[in-house]
This record gives C-alpha cells, sequence and structure tokens, in this order.
C-alpha cells in the first residue's frame, strides 16, 4: 500500500468537538475542555463546533443552535484555549466536511447505524421511535468525516463517544481497502480520567435541560446557590453523625475541583467518622469553585465586549481548518478518480 498524506505536520493532530445548543458548564470543563488546554501545548489541535451534527436533532429551531456558536466559542476562549496553538473551526462553514460525508455515507448500512448504542440511546431519549431524522441517524458518518477530513490521530472524548471511533474506524479501513492506498488514517481515543460529572441533584450527569448545571459564566450568586442546594447524604443530619462519601456530590466535586486530593482524603476520613458538617464542607468547595470561576468570568465579560476580535479569532480557526480538510479531500477525490478536471491525471480518464 502507498501513502499519500500531503499535510506534513511534525505534530499529531488532535480534534475535539461539541454540539452547540447552549453555553457550556463544569461538566464540560471537567470531562473535555481541561483536557484540551493541556493538549494544546503538544498537539496540533482542532476543536469543531459541530453546528451541523447539532442541527440534525434540532432541525426546528436552528436559532437555538446558530445563536449557541458564540457562546460556545466564548466559553472556549474564557477557559483558556489559546488561538495560537488551537484552531476553533464552524463545522457548517467547512464544505469539505459535508462533502466527505456524501462520499462515506456508501460505506454505512443502515442496520450498521442503528447498532450505534450511543445513537439508539439518544433516539430514545428524544423519543423518535421511528421518526428518525435520516441525517440524525447518519451523524456518525459526518463525524468519521470531521475525524478523517482532519487527519486526527487522536479524539479526547468521554466514554459515550467510543462507538463514534470506533465506527470511524471500520470507514476508514473500508474506504482504504477500496482505494488501495492509506489515504485516511484511523484515530485513536483519549478518555478523560473523570468523564462525568453529576449534576448538583446527584441524579444524572449535568445537562442543561434537566436544570442541575453550573455553567461556566455563573456568577458568584449563582455559585453560591448552587453548592448550598448540592446533595449530600440525607442520613447525615447531625454534625457529629458520621456521613457517607459515596454518591455525595460535594465530594465527588472536591474529586473533581480540588487539586490537594491529601486534603480531600482527610476531609473524607473526618466526615465518615463524623463531625464535619455539611456547611463547612460546602463552604471548602464553594470557595475552590469561585476561586476557578473569577477569571473565566472576567475573560468570558471582556469576550462579550469585543465581537469583532471573537469572530476574528473564528474565522482564522475556521481557515486553517478549511485548509486541512481541502487537501485531504483533493487526495480523497484523487484516490476515488473524481478529479476530472485536475492537471494529474485521473483514473477515471486516464491519459494514453
Ligand atoms: N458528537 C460530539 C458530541 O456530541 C461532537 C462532535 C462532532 C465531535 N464532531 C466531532 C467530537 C468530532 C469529536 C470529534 O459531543
Amino acid at each position: 500500500m502507498q501513502h499519500c498524506c500531503s499535510t506534513a505536520s511534525k505534530k499529531p493532530i488532535v480534534l475535539t468537538g461539541d454540539r452547540p445548543t447552549g453555553p457550556l458548564h463544569l461538566g464540560h470543563y471537567v470531562g473535555s475542555l481541561r483536557t484540551r488546554l493541556s493538549l494544546q501545548e503538544n498537539y496540533r489541535q482542532f476543536i469543531l463546533i459541530a453546528d451541523l451534527q447539532a442541527l440534525t436533532d434540532n432541525a426546528e429551531n436552528p436559532g437555538k443552535v446558530t445563536q449557541s456558536v458564540l457562546e460556545v466559542a466564548m466559553d472556549y476562549l474564557a477557559v483558556g484555549v489559546d488561538p495560537a496553538k488551537t484552531s476553533m473551526c464552524i463545522q457548517s462553514q467547512i464544505p469539505e466536511l459535508t462533502e466527505l460525508s456524501m462520499y462515506l455515507l456508501n460505506l454505512v448500512t443502515v442496520a450498521r447505524l442503528e447498532r450505534n448504542p450511543t445513537v439508539k440511546e439518544e433516539i430514545r431519549q428524544r423519543g423518535f421511535e421511528r421518526n428518525i431524522p435520516a441525517g440524525f441517524l447518519a451523524y456518525p458518518v459526518s463525524q468519521a468525516a470531521d475525524i478523517t477530513a482532519f487527519r486526527a490521530r487522536y479524539v479526547p472524548v468521554g466514554e459515550d463517544q467510543l462507538p463514534m471511533i470506533e465506527q470511524t474506524n471500520e470507514i476508514v479501513r473500508r474506504f482504504n481497502h477500496i482505494c488501495g492506498a492509506e489515504v485516511l488514517v484511523e484515530a485513536e481515543p483519549i478518555l478523560a480520567k473523570v468523564s462525568r460529572l453529576p449534576g448538583i441533584d446527584g441524579k444524572a450527569k449535568m445537562s442543561k435541560s434537566l436544570g442541575n448545571v453550573i455553567l461556566l459564566s455563573a456568577d458568584p450568586d449563582e455559585i453560591h446557590r448552587a453548592v448550598e442546594q448540592m446533595y449530600t447524604d440525607p442520613g447525615h443530619l447531625h454534625v457529629s453523625d458520621p456521613g457517607k462519601v459515596e454518591g455525595n456530590v460535594v465530594f465527588t466535586y472536591l474529586d473533581a475541583f480540588e487539586e490537594n486530593t491529601s486534603l480531600v482524603d482527610e476531609l473524607k476520613a473526618h466526615y465518615r467518622r463524623g463531625g464535619l458538617g455539611d456547611r463547612a464542607l460546602k463552604q471548602m468547595l464553594e470557595a475552590r469553585l469561585q476561586e476557578l470561576l473569577a477569571p473565566i468570568r472576567e475573560r468570558r465579560r471582556q469576550l462579550v465586549q469585543d465581537r469583532e476580535q471573537l469572530l476574528d479569532i473564528l474565522r482564522a480557526g475556521t481557515e486553517n481548518a478549511r485548509e486541512t480538510a481541502a487537501s485531504t479531500l483533493a487526495d480523497v477525490r484523487r484516490a476515488l478518480g473524481l478529479n476530472y478536471f485536475s492537471n494529474k491525471q485521473s483514473r477515471a480518464f486516464p491519459v494514453k
């Protein structure tokens, strides 16, 4: 098999993405944003604002998607994603991704799409039953196009996204087999350590629709109230009672946000023994969260005021991304013989 890769960059490429459907929250911070901050130091990183994917289950409400694009971009910059190191880009503005999706769709059966466990679960949650939008069922293929167009070697994800990468790699192998060349590259997931942060009610993962979130843009008062409402151990009635650490959201959050792990261990032991009250414990967590979110909120406030700068950053990131995707698509078209008008000899019209 011959190698063909026209984008020669020393650093391996990492791609992550989010569906823009609202501002980001602490769950995103723990599950993916934090990882992106460290990855941008050693990898060539792209972050895709996947508005086309968001439309696959928000077709009736495009405004919700389009209005969230800038919100999400602001959240990225506010937490410290550096546009000099990371290209932030908007999916719909990279037509190469859509084009590649069309080629890849032919390599996947409807039955295979219906077997994707994440898609299955989403269909159940959204109550689509048999009225599944075709675009929704096929979004894993569009995601495979995202991953392969960027030639991503690594994709940092939560567990729910593992089936997407598996499906991407199946498609890559089929495509390369058909072309007889390594045109597309397989990707590997990077799993976040704490990939799921429970909501403040402790019931499910943090999600805006469940009303159990702490937004990255939360003000000090909102943070205070959220911590106050946080689920602890309902059996822990008096300060002197022994309390449960497992399932106690305050401890889950301390595990996620308090870097001083020996302090957290001591607190856990103290709580289990009895003598550590919920109020004192919550004060510690609140102080940590206020400290974390204050600079993020401040940077976000500045960005809100400078919309032009924000748009410039997104435009530049999208242009970079498009260049990479276009180079992959040139290889893909050549491999399929779809380069009819190119100077180089096309497979379809061999020059005698
Ligand atoms: N499916 C991802 C999510 O729901 C978003 C996404 C779209 C993505 N394209 C991607 C993630 C490419 C990683 C790589 O969060």
